[in-house]
């Protein structure tokens, strides 16, 4: 089967899974927590070099306060409990997003992980936290600009590669494969620029209830689709046109 080097992942439907059984929110987002871990494993065992989820969003700071807070709570608690398993597995932990407005401590937590996995080599985890894709590129606009004015580069040699190269994501490829849950059919500002000629894939299932099944079941589907990346059927049956995806 082929299977997608990076896969993302709008992690959605916490909230409407508690309020499905007369729970608080957060206690959808604690579910939530457990997914995030069978899905981390079962990634890692199948092969998927780099997987990235969106937690939390530039526009999920207007939610209340108290869920804001018991969110970045989870997360630190999150990490601490990870580790170990981050350690084993060889998995890297890596952060994109306007982190600067993460709260201190969850900062801190974040650092350490990525400190202490830094070495590991067999996937990349990746947490978008405070990410929103405008706002990313609107830094590297700003940092693009700022280099054109220091004269280390002029206008024109912006393109395609040095825009990448000044976004958060610039050592992942681009994503084969986008997951969302929940039903919801939008991208709410997520890797605009790198989702380009991702695979999307919508699940009915909140994000508690995805499973391993639920994500064979997407992978299955994405392996029997046809990347055409602008070009005809024939000229990408005959190219073998995706070099970066591994098969399993
Ligand atoms: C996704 O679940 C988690 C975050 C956005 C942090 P939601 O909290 O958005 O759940 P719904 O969409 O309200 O059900
Ligand atoms: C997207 O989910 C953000 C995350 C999953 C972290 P939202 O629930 O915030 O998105 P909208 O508001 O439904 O578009
Ligand atoms: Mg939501």
């Amino acid at each position: 089967m082929r299977i997608p080097r990076h896969l993302a992942i709008i992690m959605d439907g916490n909230g409407r899974w508690a309020e499905q059984r007369q729970l608080p929110r957060i206690a959808g987002h604690h579910r939530g927590v457990e997914t995030v871990q069978t899905v981390v494993k079962e990634c890692r065992a199948i092969g998927i070099s780099c997987l990235t989820l969106y937690a939390f969003s530039s526009e999920n700071w207007g939610r209340p306060e108290e869920e804001v807070n018991a969110l970045m709570g989870l997360l630190a608690e999150y990490l601490r409990s990870e580790l170990k398993t981050m350690m084993d597995r060889g998995i890297r932990l890596k952060v994109i997003g306007e982190t600067s407005r993460l709260p201190v401590e969850a900062r801190k937590v974040l650092d350490e992980t990525v400190a202490r996995t830094r070495d590991n080599h067999d996937m990349v985890l990746t947490l978008a936290l405070s990410y929103g894709a405008r706002n990313e590129l609107v830094r590297a606009a700003r940092y693009l600009a700022g280099e054109a004015l220091a004269g280390r580069m002029a206008p024109g040699d912006i393109n395609d590669r040095t825009v990448a190269a000044a976004l958060d994501t610039a050592d992942l490829p681009d994503p084969d494969l986008l997951i969302r849950t929940s039903g919801e059919m939008r991208i709410s500002n997520f890797l605009l620029w790198q989702l380009a000629y991702t695979e999307l894939y919508f699940s009915e299932v909140l994000w508690p209830d995805f499973d391993e099944r639920e994500l064979r079941r997407a992978l299955k589907e994405y392996s029997r689709r046809q990347r055409r990346f602008g070009l005809t059927g024939e000229q990408v049956r005959t190219d073998d046109c995706c070099p970066g995806e591994g098969h399993h």
